[in-house]
Order: structure tokens, then C-alpha cells, then sequence
């Protein structure tokens, strides 16, 4: 089938890619240039620049010119288009709201191209990009407007995660289409034709409003259940002594109706979609009049976890970061990904710095770039200007007093070893992602510990021995 995929970011361009790799011809359309250029030149490092997801570049070589194009300009390519998906950033607006401003613009601009259309042949505009419930009848009052005709409208949400959206696009649970007609479900079933009657995964056609529907509680109820171990599962752990918070998540979660994913306690669950889409959920349920008291305390425990790691050291570790060196290991919402969006780091280094700290070294293995440019530029906060950015965790962990571990990547579960030859304690280690399993060596090599999901474990600090006369005895040769 010939398919458009209006947006080439993060959920736009791997999708275009599966669907050219399972033999489609797809043009991958984007306003920005120079991201449209990066695609172009096949290169490995001006891809993932713009999205860096794993799988993805291979696949972008393969169909290159082939299956694939990459264009800034659709008006050639519109006649005979069976399928165009709508992969365009819908940001939150202030008080939860979503801004439709960019989706809006390309809604309006493919209604003027399939208006002028001289082939009337069926095509079904798919939203595959989070949007609110409604938005599917949005899209048709757009078309009506520009006298479009014979076009449907149908969602088709995503739900891959960030990092495995190649592995999830071959393989997905599920594949969710809510459209209006048999000709557009037949037109989805013949583009989707590898997932329908497939043995495992589920093949859902509904209404749109059902299908836009899915997305928000799929998301809404994954960060429900991370709140719960958050706010619930590592608070036991840190109140009582004795609990151990690997235990209590194997015990809770070996019952088969408990997930396991999303057991992983940690300083708070961010990236582009959960804040965002629990936000617009709330909004939208406000809107028709409903409580939202669930989710609005799944999203403030949620928000507070980003921070509340630090107040801690402050509270229970009694350390003044005033003039302190801190070290951020890990900047990006998660391992694998160089994406800031909503990172709990974020906000873990605006309190740092609010609490005086007077140099932070930060590092992560693929964020650098995307921090120093973006998120944590000095020309938006001149308080940026006390991080510096290094190339490797030693590097980061030189002359600091304390370590503030806020991203999972591998590389940090060997980091005690490093701690343990390069620092000497005191030294407060503080862990947003439980990362340290061998934290008994390091506490008794002197340095503090101060982990999620536990109590604030002191370093073991050698006592002199004195002999009779009160002078220092030497260490005992071993
Ligand atoms: C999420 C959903 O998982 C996808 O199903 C959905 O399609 C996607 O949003 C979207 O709406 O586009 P993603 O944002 O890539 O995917 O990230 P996740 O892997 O779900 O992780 C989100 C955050 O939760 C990360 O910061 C992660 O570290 C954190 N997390 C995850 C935990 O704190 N604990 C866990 O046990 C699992």
C-alpha cells in the first residue's frame, strides 16, 4: 500500500520504517528540514541524533530509496495514497490541556492537498499520536471544511516504548483501530495484513473515540501502578526496619495477576507521554464534569519522587549540599534513550542547585549532547552554568562529596567498584534506581547510602585502637 507519515520523530519515523520494511511504499513527510536531510543521508550518527532508537538505523538503510522516502513536500506523492498517519507532537498546554496547534496546521494543509486530488480513490487519515477523545471527529470537521472527499478518519494509537519501538513494532500485543466503516477497517487490515489473525497478538477494531480512549487508560494505568510501588511499595521499605524491597517486589508481583513490569521503584517515572498524558486525562474527565482525585494524587506522588530523594539526604542523612560538589549520573528519562522529556533528572538538579550546590557533574552515556543544547542550556537558567559535563562516570565522580544515580542505565550497577578505588568517604551515595546491589561492600567501605526503597544506611567508619598507654596502635600486618 502507498502510506504518508506525517511526522518524523519518535513515534513517525520508526513506524514508517516497519511499515516500508514489510514492503509498503512510504513518504516520511516532516516541515523540518534539517531532520528530513539527516534521514536522508543514511548516516548512523545524524539519525540518532534526531531519534535514536535501537534496530532503527539498519532498517532506514535497507529501505532507503527503496521503500522509504524522506520528503519536505508532499503534494507530489498525495494522488494515489491509500493510508497517512498523523505522528505529530501534541504537547501539554498550562492547566493540563492538550496543544493541538501542530497537529491542527498538518490537519488543514493535507485537507487542502486530498481536496485538490484529480483521483477519488478511499484514504483513511490515521492518528497514531496521542490525542484527546474527540479528536477523530476534529479531523473530520477539517476535511468537511476543505471539501475533501472520499477520505475517512480512523485511530490507530501507539504504544510502544521508547528503546524498543522496532522489537514492539514487529512484534506488538496489540494493535488497536477505531474506525467508522468496513472500507476503512479493510484498508487497515490489508496495511496491518502481518498482526491480523495473528496467534498472539490482539487485532481490535472499535470506534475512534474507543480506540483514543485505550491509549490514555493504557498509560494512565501503567503510571498508576508505578505511583503504587512508588508511593506505597518504597515507602514500606524505608518506614520498617527489616523490609527488603527486592523481596517484597518478588513476593507481591509472584502472584500471576501482578505485573511485574513497572515494580521497579525508582525517582519517578518521566518521559513524553505519562506526565503528559495522565495531565490531559484529568483535564478531559475535569471537563465532562467527573473527579479526577485518583489520578491527580498518582501524578503528584509521581512528581514528588523526582525530588524527594534529595530532601531526604537533607532530612535523614543530615548532609548540608551547600557549596558541595554533586555528581548526576544519568540524565535521560531512561536507559537507551537520549531523550530528556520530563526526566526526573530535571527537577533533581533544580533542587540541587536551589540547594547551593556549587559545582554538579553530570554524565550520561548518550543525553550529554541533548542536555547541554536543550534541556539544561545556561541561556535559560544561568544556574546551568555550575554543571559541567564529562565523559565517563569517573570522570563525573572526581573531587565530588556526593553521587546522585537518576537514570538506569547497565553501567551504573558496577559502580561501586569505581566509588570504592577512586573516593575516599566520607561520601553520600545516593541511589533513584536502585542500582548498587552490592551497597553492604560499600557501606563497609565508609561510604553512606541512601537508596529508593530503603533506609539511609551508614558508612562503617574503622574505630582507632588504643593500647594501654593511649597511644595509636599501627594496623595489624595481615
Ligand atoms: C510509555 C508506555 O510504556 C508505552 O506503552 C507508550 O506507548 C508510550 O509511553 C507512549 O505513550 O508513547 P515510554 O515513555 O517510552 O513508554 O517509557 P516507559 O518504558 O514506559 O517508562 C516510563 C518511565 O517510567 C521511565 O522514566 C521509566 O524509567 C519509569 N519506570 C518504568 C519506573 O520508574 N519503574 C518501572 O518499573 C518501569
Amino acid at each position: 500500500m502507498k502510506a504518508i507519515v506525517v511526522g518524523t520523530g519518535y513515534v513517525g519515523l520508526p513506524h514508517g520504517a516497519i511499515c516500508a520494511e514489510y514492503g509498503h511504499e512510504v513518504y516520511a513527510y516532516d516541515i523540518n528540514q534539517k531532520r528530513i536531510d539527516a534521514y536522508k543521508s543514511g548516516e548512523r550518527k545524524q539519525i540518532e541524533r534526531q531519534v535514536n532508537e535501537p534496530g532503527l538505523v539498519p532498517i532506514i538503510k535497507e529501505t532507503l530509496g527503496k521503500s522509504l522516502f524522506f520528503t519536505t513536500d508532499i503534494s507530489d506523492v498525495i494522488e494515489g495514497t491509500d493510508v497517512i498517519f498523523m505522528c505529530l507532537n501534541t504537547p501539554p498546554m498550562r492547566g493540563g490541556s492538550t496543544d493541538l496547534s501542530y497537529y491542527e496546521n498538518a490537519a488543514h494543509h493535507i485537507a487542502g492537498l486530498l481536496a485538490k486530488r484529480t483521483d477519488k480513490r478511499r484514504v483513511v487519515i490515521v492518528n497514531k499520536s496521542t490525542v484527546p477523545i474527540g479528536t477523530a471527529r476534529l479531523l473530520q470537521r477539517i476535511l468537511a471544511e476543505h471539501g475533501a472527499e472520499n477520505v475517512g478518519v480512523a485511530s490507530n494509537p501507539e504504544f510502544l516504548a521508547q528503546g524498543k519501538a522496532v522489537e514492539g513494532s514487529r512484534s506488538p500485543d496489540r494493535v488497536v483501530v477505531g474506525a467508522d466503516s468496513e472500507q476503512d477497517f479493510k484498508i487497515l487490515r490489508h496495511l496491518y495484513n502481518a498482526y491480523v489473525n495473528h496467534v498472539r497478538i490482539r487485532y481490535i477494531e472499535t470506534t475512534p473515540e474507543t480506540a483514543e480512549a485505550i491509549k490514555y487508560m493504557g498509560n494512565t494505568l501503567l503510571l498508576t501502578y508505578i505511583s503504587f510501588w512508588n508511593g506505597v511499595g518504597a515507602k514500606v521499605a524505608e518506614s520498617f526496619d527489616n523490609v527488603r524491597m527486592e523481596d517484597l517486589k518478588v513476593g507481591v508481583t509472584a502472584d500471576s495477576r501482578i505485573s511485574t513490569w513497572g515494580s521497579y521503584v525508582s525517582n519517578g517515572a518521566g518521559g513524553s507521554c505519562f506526565g503528559k498524558d495522565i495531565q490531559s486525562l484529568i483535564y478531559q474527565l475535569n471537563q465532562a464534569g467527573n473527579d479526577t482525585n485518583l489520578l491527580q494524587s498518582v501524578y503528584t506522588i509521581n512528581e514528588h519522587q523526582k525530588t524527594y530523594l534529595i530532601d531526604r539526604a537533607v532530612y535523614e542523612a543530615g548532609f548540608n549540599f551547600n557549596n558541595k560538589t554533586v555528581t548526576v549520573l544519568g540524565l535521560a528519562f531512561k536507559k537507551r534513550t537520549n531523550d530528556m522529556r520530563d526526566s526526573a533528572a530535571i527537577k533533581a538538579i533544580e533542587s540541587l542547585l536551589a540547594k547551593g550546590v556549587k559545582e554538579i557533574r553530570a554524565y550520561d552515556p548518550l543525553a550529554n549532547h541533548e542536555a547541554q543544547t536543550y534541556w539544561l542550556n545556561p541561556e535559560n537558567n544561568h544556574l546551568f552554568e555550575r554543571i559541567t559535563y564529562h565523559d565517563s562516570a569517573e570522570a563525573a565522580l572526581k573531587g565530588s562529596d556526593a553521587v546522585y544515580i537518576s537514570t538506569d542505565w547497565e553501567e551504573f550497577r558496577s559502580l561501586s567498584n569505581l566509588l570504592k578505588e577512586k573516593i575516599t568517604p566520607p561520601y553520600l551515595v545516593i541511589d533513584g534506581r536502585r542500582m548498587i546491589p552490592d551497597y553492604a561492600d560499600l557501606t563497609a567501605a565508609g561510604f553512606d547510602y541512601l537508596p529508593v526503597g530503603g533506609q539511609l544506611l551508614r558508612g562503617v567508619v574503622a574505630e582507632p585502637t588504643f593500647s594501654a598507654n593511649g597511644v595509636q596502635d599501627e594496623p595489624a600486618l595481615v
